[in-house]
């Protein structure tokens, strides 16, 4: 499996650098509470370093749905008055989306009162009271600044916050000196310590690789069924090529990971209904090479390789370096066509989608003008109704865990409401 070639901590530093494309505040916060979290974890006793850097992700992501559901800097306020579609939304994700199954309903209750949650059967109970401490910790000494002072929490014991959990934090800071390496900015260094331990199964690192692919469609919903479609495009063309193994995996990991740069990308931009400015093409262009950054040392050459090509043309109108022929590989070759093909086949908010004459005239003009690949074009051209029946009906598929999630945020908000 090619996933065994991104380390853990790899992994986890990935999915921290992608979400701070969206907005840098929201992973700060979500890495001090993880921090003191670990810390308060270690006071109570009782876990494996591994499990305790279990938690650390999950409180890494605890306002994951903020992305989705508000402005994003609203859960850092400290007044922040309706919690809830964040909290739904962020549980779910991490639900369907994530390996944290178990854990995600700590999500759901990160803002509920400890004297609503109390006596529930959960058997995370004590460590969501942890998150929540260590939650309004954090949003506490950003909004009191110099004024802040942790024994506020006395006021709240047994309403707002378990008496427990408060007294761990007391302990952290006795034990651990939190606050000072919170002020100075050390705990970074401990908190990069922590992530040796983090040990994740080659199964969890494919479910946070395409958690990452999902993490797109809290800006753009199109950008996921696209990417997916994307994705099974790509296996039918190099199931039919006869590619090894080794090679369909790269293809598979590069299709899930190409788009990722667009995370930085303003939402208005991306389905502009207009022509755009040549200083916004540039930018959206950046994409390539910020998410070809992130991924450098973290996952194998060949894979930031079809990454990196994936606007790439065989005549060397491409961009971001203008490679041509000679330089790129069938691979790199898959990705493009196959992305050109999805997206020619969907409306978008400038044009209607290309019928299936059209895109094959394209294709066509393509192998002509040596702008595609040819074998790989022809391969296409020649399997055209098999490959995309097959990758629209597997594309269909997969996004029905997707669709479950948007249905069942409504549903969960009613219960919680009523
Ligand atoms: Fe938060
Ligand atoms: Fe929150
Ligand atoms: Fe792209």
């Amino acid at each position: 499996m090619t996933v065994e070639y991104i380390t853990s901590k790899n992994l986890f530093l990935l999915i921290c650098d992608a979400l701070n494309l969206m907005d840098k505040s929201l992973v700060k916060h979500g890495t001090r509470v993880s921090y003191i979290m670990s810390r308060m974890l270690e006071c109570k006793g009782g876990y494996e370093k591994f499990e305790i850097a279990d938690f650390m992700l999950l409180a890494v992501l605890h306002d994951i749905g903020a992305y989705k559901t508000d402005d994003v800097r609203k859960p850092l306020s400290y007044e922040a008055k309706n919690v809830l579609p964040h909290s739904i939304y962020g549980y779910l994700f991490l639900k369907y989306l994530s390996p944290l199954t178990e854990q995600s309903k700590m999500i759901l209750y990160h803002h509920v009162d400890t004297s609503k949650i109390q006596g529930i059967d959960y058997a995370y109970l004590e460590e969501t009271e942890i998150l929540k401490v260590a939650e309004i910790t954090d949003i506490w000494m950003r909004a009191f600044g110099d004024k802040f002072d942790y024994h506020m929490l006395e006021k709240y014991k047994g309403t707002k916050f378990s008496e427990k959990a408060i007294a761990l934090l007391y302990e952290a800071v006795e034990k651990y000196d939190i606050f000072t390496k919170l002020a100075d900015g050390t705990y970074q260094q401990e908190f990069e310590e922590s992530l040796e331990y983090v040990l994740l199964s080659d199964e969890e690192k494919d479910k946070y690789i395409r958690m990452l692919m999902y993490c797109t469609g809290l800006k753009d919903e199109e950008m996921v069924a696209n990417t997916i479609e994307t994705i099974c495009v790509c296996r039918e063309l190099a199931a039919k090529m006869r590619l090894s193994e080794m090679d369909k995996n790269e293809i598979y990991y590069g299709a899930l990971l190409h788009d990722l740069g667009m995370l930085t990308i303003p939402t208005n931009l991306l389905n502009a209904p207009r022509k755009l400015e040549d200083s916004e093409i540039n930018l959206i262009r950046t994409h390539v090479n910020i998410i070809t950054q992130l991924l450098q040392g973290r996952v194998s050459k060949n894979i930031i390789d079809i990454v990196e090509a994936h606007h790439e043309r065989f005549d060397g109108s491409g961009y971001p370096k203008g490679l041509k022929g000679g330089s790129m590989n069938e691979k790199q070759a898959i990705l493009q066509i196959a992305e050109t093909v999805v997206n020619m086949s969907v409306d978008k908010p400038y044009r209607k989608a290309y019928s299936k004459e059209e895109i094959m005239e394209e294709l066509n003009n393509g192998i002509v003008d040596g702008k595609f690949e040819g074998i790989v074009a022809d391969t296409l051209m020649k399997n055209y109704d098999d490959i995309m029946t097959k990758a629209r009906e597997k594309a269909d598929a997969t996004l029905v865990t997707h669709q479950k999630l948007k249905r069942n945020s409504e549903q969960v908000y009613k219960n919680f409401t009523k």
